[in-house]
């Protein structure tokens, strides 16, 4: 089976680092068609995942982007389909990884006749999209996809409540790589991040408002001296006003000495192993969230934010937490019962973490992709 593969980013965030994983399994016979140089190619090149740069220039529309912005980028757009049509004509099947991948690579599966998957990795709802690019969104997916897959129930059910085909769409949630998250050897990053014996919570998130690192810093400041926070990640998509906002709380809280920002690193499960608890505090319904069952894989603890995908990720009390979003005096209340009852947290590392490999490993992941793939093309 010959995929096209399309993803809208050049950076590396949840849909890419899982795209990786997938067109690895159809390598070297699939094409990735990126619109955006940048980290995401280099680590496609690492893998030896053939990819192509389709266009220079990146498209202006984002998430909140009304009718007019989106009609604006007419200009770019009808090249780049151009481009993905004459390509998709090499490939048996058209698979976008990203809404405004999913617009483009819908016209132009018309243009050539390839089928088209849309992996559906965003919750389509008000909170993450504007009225016009939701029903952009949907009118591409129910005209023109054959197929719809969702990284949840919760991401498949937005979708249909925003007007989705029912008829379309399935679940298939992300797979990872156990082994990834056994690192065998004894880090130093504790010693070497200075911190000693704190309880050393880590937030491993792209900087942007509705991923809630706020939420944790509020919540740090109602738990002891003795709890620091790790905050691993960077602002990918332009958010440096809340980059600058998150900053200035933390010195106005007088945190400088308990709240470490790490930008975006390659090392997470070094870096989780070395918290004693991981935590998910997004403020919006988060579509999945990679991050928690990576935690889980490292055998962390982790609280999770309850809304969206997190629910199906994590059993309350069982295979970790789940706080009601928003609220850093309820986080700071669960923080504080993980650092004081080591025994119940260790039970519950160790329940995510068989959980995690029952569930979520990227085999799983890699057969029920192929097998709705192969049903599409057949
Ligand atoms: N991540 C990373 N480096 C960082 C911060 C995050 O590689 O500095 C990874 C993290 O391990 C996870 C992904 O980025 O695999 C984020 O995926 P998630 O589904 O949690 O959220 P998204 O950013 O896709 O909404
Ligand atoms: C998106 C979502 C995230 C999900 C990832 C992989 O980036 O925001 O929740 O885990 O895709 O499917």
């Amino acid at each position: 089976m010959k995929i096209l593969f399309l993803d809208q980013s050049g950076k590396l965030g949840g849909a890419e680092l899982s795209l990786l994983d997938v067109a690895s399994a159809f390598s070297p016979n699939c094409l990735v068609g990126i619109f955006q140089d940048g980290p995401f190619a280099e680590a496609l090149a690492a893998r030896q995942i053939p990819y192509q740069v389709l266009t220079q220039a990146p498209i202006q529309v984002n998430k909140d982007s009304g009718w007019a912005d989106s009609l604006s980028s007419i200009g770019q757009v009808v090249p780049l389909v151009a481009t993905i049509a004459r390509l998709g004509r090499k490939y048996d099947l058209i698979y976008t990884n990203t809404s405004k991948a999913l617009i483009l690579g819908a016209l132009a599966s018309r243009l050539c006749g390839k089928p088209l998957v849309h992996h559906l990795r965003d919750i389509v709802s008000p909170e993450h999209f504007s009225a016009a690019n939701r029903t952009l969104l949907i009118t591409a997916a129910n005209g023109c996809a054959t197929h719809v897959i969702a990284n949840s129930r919760a991401t498949a059910a937005a979708f249909v409540a925003a007007g989705g085909n029912a008829k379309k769409v399935s679940v298939v949630y992300n797979g990872f790589l156990p082994q990834a998250y056994q690192t065998a050897t004894e880090s130093t990053l504790r010693e070497d991040l200075g911190l000693g014996n704190r309880f050393v919570v880590g937030h491993f998130s792209r900087l942007a408002p509705w991923k809630g690192q706020h939420i944790l810093i509020e919540a740090l400041a109602h738990c002891p001296e003795s709890v620091v926070a790790l905050l691993v990640g960077d602002a990918l998509f332009g958010e440096q006003d809340y980059v600058e906002t998150l900053h200035r709380q933390v010195e106005q809280l007088g945190l400088n000495h308990r709240v470490k920002f790490l930008g975006f690193r390659s090392d997470i499960a070094q870096l989780m192993q070395a918290c004693d608890l991981v935590v998910h505090t997004s403020t919006a319904p988060e579509p999945f969230g990679r991050v928690i069952v990576e935690a889980m894989l490292c055998q962390r603890p982790v609280i999770a934010a309850a809304s969206g995908g997190t629910v199906e990720l994590i059993t309350h009390g069982e295979t970790g937490w789940l706080c009601p979003p928003g609220q850093p005096q309820k986080l700071s209340d669960l923080i504080c019962h993980s650092h004081r009852q080591p025994a119940q947290t260790q039970g519950i590392a160790q329940a995510g973490y068989h959980h995690a490999l029952a569930h979520f490993t990227l085999e799983t992941t890699q057969q029920a992709l192929h097998q709705q793939l192969a049903q599409v093309v057949a």
